[in-house]
């Protein structure tokens, strides 16, 4: 059968789809992205980005007036293209559970659009055994669909170089999907690592546990240097300097955002929940912002003050404020200080945001949230707290 179409993205609008859709069509495929966002599908549709992405919009504009990528609602058009990635949101509910059930549900609900000769590739970080599962679901369908599974590896915000550069893990159970799926990502980058798809699921977790591991070492040892009255930064740069056994040890910072606890807590699930590193990763990082306060309270009567967050979003330059450890630490701030104020020049989906002019004019004292570029610069005449070290005055509170 003809497919006039070379890529279908199931959850074409998302973070991790959009880029993906804009790059394939980029590189000359015909492109959908099939998303059940009907907000996000029109924006893309009328090439515009529903999110920040350095790089995108220019690319989306070409892509859209080319006629290389087309954006909707209709899952109808699963059923024009060779092959269909999925690449659906897969968070854990509010006590840390994945759900196994995410991308088959998302398959299952595209089902009568599966046709005979497509490939239908797994994007997704997923629970390990999800492909399996998957296979299962196309079995059932009794329809002759390859299933492969390559996980994404971009870092928001990179996306539209990274997709060309990092080298690209593909699995499939047999030499067909594996095939076809090197293929269609040799059209993004010559350099692919074949695996097993167990072995592909594993591999991606690792990849962010690995991640949010370091970024916990890296804050355990912030909070021992500063309890024993000394500068972490001044220390790192004292490891780092020309020695490169230790030379990607991190700064401190909020490890935050949709993926690396999120997917170190997938991995601790599939491991019985017994993952004591992941689960000292979790209590370190997700308790700085608590670390933060009881320092600052020490200091500060922070009942008669009210304490400014610049910076929203849970990394730098990012509009995304998806699980953001800034508004644990406003949480926290509302609860013991006076009042809180928050800015954050990218953030849009937040209406209770201020100015940092206003910001800076009505706190008392000033805690960095996010590591914008802009704020290593910015004038500010009242006391701040940096763990990022991004205005180079020192980490300590
Ligand atoms: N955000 C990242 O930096 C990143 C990096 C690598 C991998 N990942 C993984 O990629 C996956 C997607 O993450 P994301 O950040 O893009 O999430 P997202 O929420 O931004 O995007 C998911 C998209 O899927 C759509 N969707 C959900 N169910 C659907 C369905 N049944 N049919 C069609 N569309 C559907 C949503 O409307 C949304 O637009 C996750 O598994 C995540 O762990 C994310």
């Amino acid at each position: 059968m003809g497919f006039d179409l070379d890529v279908v993205v199931v959850g074409g609008c998302g973070h991790v789809g959009l880029p993906l859709a804009i790059a394939f069509a980029d590189r000359g495929l015909q492109v959908a992205s099939y998303d059940i966002d009907l907000r996000a599908a029109a924006k893309v549709a009328s090439g515009e980005m529903p999110f920040d992405e350095p790089g995108a919009p220019e690319v989306l504009r070409r892509v859209i007036a080319a006629g290389r990528l087309q954006a909707g609602t209709d899952a109808a058009v699963v059923s024009r293209a060779e092959n269909i990635v999925v690449v659906v949101g897969t968070p854990v509910d509010e006590h840390l559970n994945p759900d196994p059930q995410a991308v088959p549900a998302a398959v299952e609900a595209i089902a009568g659009e599966l046709r005979p000769g497509q490939l239908l590739v797994l994007r997704s970080t997923v629970y390990p055994g999800v492909t399996a599962l998957v296979e299962h679901v196309v079995e059932r369908l009794g329809v002759a669909v390859d299933v492969a599974f390559c996980p994404e590896r971009i870092a928001e915000g990179k996306a539209l170089t990274e997709l060309f550069e990092l080298p690209q893990i593909v699995s499939g159970r047999n030499e067909a999907a594996l095939t076809r799926a090197r293929k269609l990502f040799e059209v993004l980058t010559n350099e692919t690592v074949e695996l097993l798809p167990e072995e592909a699921e594993l591999a991606k977790l690792f990849t962010n546990t690995y991640r949010y591991l370091k970024f916990a070492l890296a804050n355990q040892l912030y909070m021992m240097a500063n309890d024993f009255g000394l500068d972490y930064e001044r220390i790192r740069r004292g490891v780092t300097h020309n020695y490169p056994r230790a030379a990607d040890l991190p700064g401190a910072g909020f490890a935050a955002g949709p993926c690396l606890l999120k997917d170190t807590m997938q991995l601790a699930a599939f491991n019985n929940n017994n993952f004591v590193l992941g689960h000292a990763a979790m209590m370190v990082n997700e308790g700085l912002p608590l670390y933060l306060v009881d320092r600052l309270a020490r200091r500060y009567d922070l009942s008669r003050m009210t304490v400014g967050i610049l910076g929203m979003a849970f990394k730098a330059e990012s509009d995304d404020t998806r699980s953001s450890l800034a508004y644990k630490l406003k949480r926290i701030l509302r609860f013991k200080a006076a009042g809180v104020l928050c800015a954050d020049p990218y953030v849009k989906s937040d209406g209770s945001l201020v100015p940092a002019e206003e910001l800076l004019e009505r706190s008392d004292l000033v805690v960095i949230g996010a590591p914008h570029r802009r704020y290593s610069e910015m004038t500010i005449e009242k006391p701040v707290v940096d763990i990022w070290g991004v205005r180079g005055d020192g980490v300590m509170v």
